[in-house]
């Protein structure tokens, strides 16, 4: 049978020590079983635990040793493909699950956090991220399709510490409040002049067969076309104006003044 390799905190043995003398060195040297459980919770419902209740706090917040999760393993993910993709001018070689999305890869495995989960439905577009240099939205994304692909997350935008135009523009306007969906909605944006360069119509373009090449966005195909990025902080005025001022590189007047 397996041993319990968990080794108790001394603030774990004064507890046991405490509240069940008899059993500590038990606890100790083959773990906690399911009959110190029956008793701790006899002498819980005795109210004797309450005084121990900081004892109790930190036997349950004590961090995890990593072999502990099984899930980490690579033998243990079930239908396991290695993926081999380059993400943020990375190379990257990861075995998932097959049925792993992008962004959790993204989170999870390779340690990108920039990309964020609102909804994981593809309602709010917080998890979008630029695949070959078209936005997706990565919680709908497999990872096993980006096998070969090229990847770039919020953390991929900025030249060392040089910002890309978009993340400028965006704290020039003010373009975010609490900021959850701004990731999203750069990535986004910046798919979106791409987009524009290529003539793409969008759901408002009045003639799909006009051929249209390098165009200048409209505040309404910009609203458009940024429509799946959701802010619940409602900064889409400002956000309209950086994309505005990043596609035109015209200097646009800022909407925003400190309170004096
Ligand atoms: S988290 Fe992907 S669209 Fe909301
Ligand atoms: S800035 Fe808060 S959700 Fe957009």
């Amino acid at each position: 049978m397996k041993q319990n390799k968990t080794q108790l905190t001394p603030e774990e043995k004064k507890l046991f020590g405490d509240l069940m003398p008899e059993d500590l060195e038990e606890v100790i040297h083959s773990g906690f079983n399911r009959r110190h459980f029956v008793k701790l919770m006899g002498l819980a419902t005795a109210g004797l635990l309450a005084s121990h209740l900081i004892g109790a706090e930190q036997l349950f917040a004590r961090s995890l040793d990593l072999e502990e999760i099984p899930d980490l393993i690579p033998e243990a993910i079930e239908n396991g493909v290695t993926v081999n993709f380059k993400v943020n001018s990375s190379l990257s070689k990861v075995t998932v699950d097959s049925r792993m999305t992008l962004l959790d890869t993204l989170r999870e495995r390779i340690g990108l956090t920039g990309s964020k989960k609102g909804c994981d439905h593809g309602q709010c577009g917080a998890c979008t991220v630029i695949v070959d240099g078209n936005r997706v939205l990565s919680c709908l994304t497999l990872a096993a399709s980006c096998e070969g692909k090229s990847v770039i997350t919020i953390e991929g935008l900025a030249k060392e510490n040089e910002l890309n135009p978009m993340q400028s523009a965006f704290l020039k306007h003010d373009g975010f409040q609490c900021g959850f969906c701004t990731p999203g909605q750069i990535c986004s944006a910046v798919a979106l002049m791409k987009e524009a360069k290529e003539g793409q119509a969008s759901f408002i373009t009045k003639d799909i067969r006009e051929h249209r090449q390098g165009i200048m966005l409209s505040e309404e195909e910009i609203s458009e076309r940024m429509s799946g990025n959701i802010c619940r902080c409602g900064a889409y005025p400002n956000i309209v104006a950086a994309i505005k001022e990043a596609q035109s590189g015209k200097s646009i007047e800022q909407s925003w003044l400190f309170a004096g």
